[in-house]
Parts: C-alpha cells; sequence; structure tokens
C-alpha cells in the first residue's frame, strides 16, 4: 500500500523540476483560458448595455465563454489532481499519461473553439438538445462535428485523470471505502493503522467517483448528437437527451466544485496551523451528497417536464440535499480555524475566505431559484447566471488562485517576496465580481431574461436598463484583474531563482 503523506505536501514538494513544471504548465494554459474567456464575458456584457454586435456573435462569444471557463476549472483541477497523486500519495503516474491528458484538453479546447468561432457554432453552453441539431441555418452541420468532437476529447481527458486518482487513492488509502472516509464509523481498535484519510481525499475522491457517472453520459449524449448530425434517421428523443446533459452538465459543475473545496480543506490547516481530520458527522454529510448530487440534483430541470410528480418531489428533496450540509458545515470548519488564529491575511487567504462567503450566496440563490414558488419569477432570467457565478466566478475560481498562488513558488522554487500583485488581483476581482454579479441578481430580480444579446427593454422596468449599464465597469474591472495571475505565473517561470 501507498503511502498518504501528512502536511508535507502543502509547505514543500520533491526536486523534480520536470513535474513541477508540468503542473505549472496545467496552471498557465488554463489561465491563459480563463484570461481569454473573462474578456469576452465582458463583451458580452457590455453588448447587452449598448448593442454593438451581431446576434450571431453574441451567441458564439457567449457559448464560447461558458465552455472555456468550464474547460478552465478542468484543467485547473487536473493540475491539483496529479500534484495530489505524486506528492501525496506517492504514486508516480507515467509522465506520458499525464502528457496525454493535457494534450487531449488542449485539443479538445482547441477544436470546440474552432467550431464555434469559425463554424458560427452557438447553441450556448451547455449545449442544451435539441438547438445544436437545429440552428435555422446559422451554423453548418461541420461546425457541430468539429465542436462537439472537442467536447468529446475534454470528457474523455477528464475521465483519464479521474480515473488517475481513483486508482492512486484506491492503492494509497487502501480501498475505496477508505478514499471516502468510511474508517471513521470503524469501532475502536478495528482500525489497525487508526488512520483516516484528510478532507482533501475525501473531496477528490467524491468528485472522481460522480465524475464516473456524469461523464460518460455526457459523453454518450454527444456522441448521439454527433450520429443524429450525421444521420438524421438515428433517433433521439429530445427530452431524454435534454434531461441527459442536465445529468452530465449539472453534475460535472457540482464536482469540480468539490475538487477544489479539496484546495480548502488542505490550505486552511497549513495556514492556520490547526489540524482538520475527517469526523463522522462530516462524512455522513457527504455521503448524502454524493447520492444526492449524483442521482437526483439534476432532478429539478424535470418541474417542466411530464413526469410522475414523485419524481419532481425526489429531484427537489436531491437538490436541497445536495450541497447545503457538506458545504455548510466544511465552511463553519473553515472559519473555526481561522477564527483567533493569528494568521497573517495574505492574497491567497483572503481568496479563500472571501470564496467560500460567495459560495454561501450562490448556495442562498440557487435554494431560492429551485424552489417552485421562486422559479415562477426567476426562471430563466439573469438570477440563474447570478447563483453559478457567485459560487463558480467567485468561489470556486477564486479557491483555483488560492492553490496557485500556494504552490507555484514551491512548485518553481523560487520565492516571491512581494504580495502586491496577487493582493491587487484580489481586490479588484472582489470588486469587479460583486458589481457584476449584483446586477446579474438584482437584473434576474426585475425579469431581465438570461442568454439575450439584445434585452427587450419596453418590457422590463426602468431600472432593468440602468443595471445592466451600471454593471460594464465592474465587469471591466473583473476581466482586466485576470490578466494578473497570468502575468504572475509567466514571471515566476521565467525568473531567475
Ligand atoms: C471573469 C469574469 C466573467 C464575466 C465578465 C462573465 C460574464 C458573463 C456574461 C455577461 C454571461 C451572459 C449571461 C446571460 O446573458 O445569460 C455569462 C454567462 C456564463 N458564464 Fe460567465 N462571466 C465571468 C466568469 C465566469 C466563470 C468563472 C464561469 C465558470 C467557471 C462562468 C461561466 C459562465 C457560463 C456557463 C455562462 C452561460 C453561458 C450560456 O448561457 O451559454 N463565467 N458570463
Amino acid at each position: 500500500m501507498a503511502v498518504i503523506a501528512e502536511r508535507a505536501i502543502a509547505t514543500d514538494v520533491p526536486r523534480e523540476a520536470s513535474f513541477n513544471y508540468l503542473v505549472v504548465r496545467y496552471w498557465l494554459t488554463a489561465l491563459a483560458a480563463f484570461f481569454v474567456a473573462a474578456v469576452i464575458g465582458l463583451v458580452l456584457r457590455w453588448n447587452q448595455a449598448s448593442g454593438f454586435l451581431s446576434l450571431a456573435w453574441h451567441y458564439r462569444l457567449q457559448t464560447f465563454h461558458g465552455a472555456y471557463m468550464a474547460w478552465f476549472a478542468i484543467a485547473s483541477v487536473a493540475g491539483f489532481v496529479w500534484l495530489l497523486i505524486r506528492k501525496q500519495f506517492e504514486i508516480v503516474v507515467p509522465r506520458a499519461r499525464m502528457e496525454l491528458v493535457y494534450w487531449l484538453l488542449l485539443a479538445g479546447a482547441g477544436l470546440f473553439g474552432f467550431g464555434v468561432l469559425i463554424g458560427g457554432f452557438a447553441p450556448g453552453f451547455p449545449i442544451l438538445p435539441p438547438l445544436p441539431l437545429n440552428p435555422a441555418g446559422a451554423w453548418a452541420a461541420w461546425a457541430v462535428n468539429v465542436s462537439l468532437s472537442g467536447m468529446v476529447l475534454i470528457v474523455v481527458a477528464t475521465i483519464a485523470y479521474l480515473l488517475e486518482w481513483l486508482v492512486a487513492a484506491h492503492r494509497a488509502a487502501g480501498g475505496l471505502g477508505q478514499a471516502l472516509g468510511l474508517s471513521v464509523f470503524l469501532p475502536r481498535g478495528a482500525n489497525p493503522g487508526g488512520r483516516t484519510v484528510p478532507p482533501y481525499v475525501l473531496a477528490v475522491t467524491a468528485m472522481a467517483l460522480i465524475g464516473m457517472y456524469a461523464l460518460p453520459v455526457g459523453a454518450y449524449l454527444v456522441a448521439n448528437i454527433l450520429l443524429k448530425n450525421n444521420f438524421p434517421a438515428v433517433p433521439l428523443d429530445p427530452l431524454f437527451a435534454k434531461n441527459m446533459l442536465w445529468a452530465f452538465a449539472h453534475t460535472l459543475v457540482n464536482i469540480l466544485y468539490w475538487g477544489t473545496f479539496g484546495i480548502v480543506y488542505l490550505l486552511i490547516p497549513v495556514i492556520t496551523d490547526r489540524e482538520w481530520k475527517l469526523y463522522r458527522l462530516l462524512v455522513i454529510l457527504w455521503l448524502v451528497t454524493i447520492v444526492t448530487t449524483g442521482m437526483t440534483a439534476m432532478g429539478h430541470h424535470l418541474q417542466l417536464d411530464p413526469v410522475p410528480f414523485s419524481i419532481v418531489v425526489i429531484g427537489q428533496v436531491g437538490s436541497y440535499l445536495s450541497i447545503m450540509s457538506w458545504a455548510a458545515v466544511s465552511i463553519y470548519g473553515a472559519v473555526e480555524r481561522i477564527w483567533k488564529s493569528g494568521i497573517t491575511w495574505e492574497p491567497k487567504v483572503s481568496f479563500l475566505y472571501f470564496g467560500m462567503f460567495m459560495v454561501l450566496v450562490g448556495m442562498a440563490g440557487a435554494y431560492l431559484d429551485a424552489g417552485p414558488g421562486f422559479n415562477t419569477i426567476l426562471h430563466n432570467t439573469l438570477w440563474v447566471p447570478a447563483h453559478f457565478h457567485s459560487y463558480m466566478m467567485l468561489g470556486m475560481a477564486l479557491f483555483i488562485f488560492a492553490c496557485m498562488y500556494h504552490y507555484v513558488p514551491l512548485l518553481t522554487r523560487k520565492t516571491d517576496d512581494s504580495t502586491a500583485l496577487p493582493r491587487v488581483h484580489f481586490w479588484m476581482t472582489a470588486i469587479g465580481g460583486v458589481g457584476l454579479v449584483g446586477s446579474f441578481y438584482l437584473a434576474g430580480l426585475l425579469g431581465t431574461p438570461r442568454r439575450m444579446a439584445a434585452y427587450p427593454l419596453d418590457a422590463l422596468p426602468a431600472l432593468a436598463g440602468l443595471v445592466t449599464q451600471a454593471s460594464v465597469p465592474f465587469a471591466l474591472v473583473l476581466a482586466l484583474a485576470q490578466a494578473i495571475p497570468l502575468f504572475y505565473l509567466t514571471r515566476m517561470l521565467v525568473r531567475r531563482a
């Protein structure tokens, strides 16, 4: 059985330059995608305020933005997973396999981007069926083929690195049950080494396990859309396809978010010098989440479908249970450790702390929207991007930034005494982000529809137009800030030690 190193990973990394630089390469590429997608996000918001783009280009850019932001998360988490496997489990994954995942991800992003920007593929992201197949002349069949082939490569690469994790966790922890922390339920004395895995191993294992259900569903769906695109006689039920899409896409973003919460579990004990062990309540809440998110959380996408009422109820309960419990207890655990720990408020701590706060905001937004009463008002309004930008842009992405600011000096073996750049990055992201997300929430409450290049302002309260315009400077600050981590990583790479 391999080992699970205690906390050394967070304070040191072995002298293996080629491995370390590979991880930095994953992150640098992810940050480049993030920056481009952030600038495109700014263009989208600007266009909604002043209408300078054609409809075709707005929807292309919207599709590109959503997909590349998801890609940023997938590629960043991949770097984190390789780091944990190598340094924490002390397991060596052959270099060729890590390179293969990297190049598959890159090729997938390239193909998807080509199909969107050159081919005009613009059904939005995720690609809600049957729209990809019914473009009313807006894009050609080849654009669907190219974009979706890219998506298949990305899905395959993600399955590959999650499988690597499952195999490694199985070996290191002595079984997947152990990797999920089940040993906390053993009676005293029945767990010979007395060891339970740290919480981040549980979080990443949960991500990988549920990924094995969500990602094949996605691959199967995309393959079917591709088949239908080329052989129209092939049957594809639009309702079934729609539900498969949510089972895939909604679950995927949830699990990526679990993986990045592993960063919180890993870094908070190191920063505060206070241990964070697994305990029974936390494991139980994670198990509840695994079952509800994996199996039922997409159920709230069934409210308008002709399905038995009992299915809607199960989906609703699953949705409510899926995130609240483990996240609330974990955030409480993090704050408890930070409280009076005498830490220095370095930028990475600010990213983690503010990220956790925004996760709570996003969760509250999601809960309201998932309820049938509020949903009649908020359905398909800007409230939807408001809630997911709260915990993806101002939660998950911030955890990833904290991870990079923590590890890049260790991985490159170069010290960076100045925290000025990360600090500016934090404040610009926080101020710009709250302004943008706040505008989404308010506009959503005012009934502004989502996914529209131009709003029907005559049909909306006057405030809706003002809110849209006022949000542009915030989006500008937010987007420009994302050049900073890109610059920071590049500088660390090229600088002399
Ligand atoms: C960094 C600055 C960002 C800006 C300025 C921005 C802006 C926007 C705007 C204006 C929209 C269109 C909303 C609508 O009309 O429905 C949008 C949609 C979206 N954003 Fe962002 N966003 C940012 C970051 C992120 C991040 C970090 C993620 C995820 C990790 C993300 C994921 C998405 C997705 C999935 C959509 C939906 C696309 C679609 O409906 O087709 N965004 N964003």
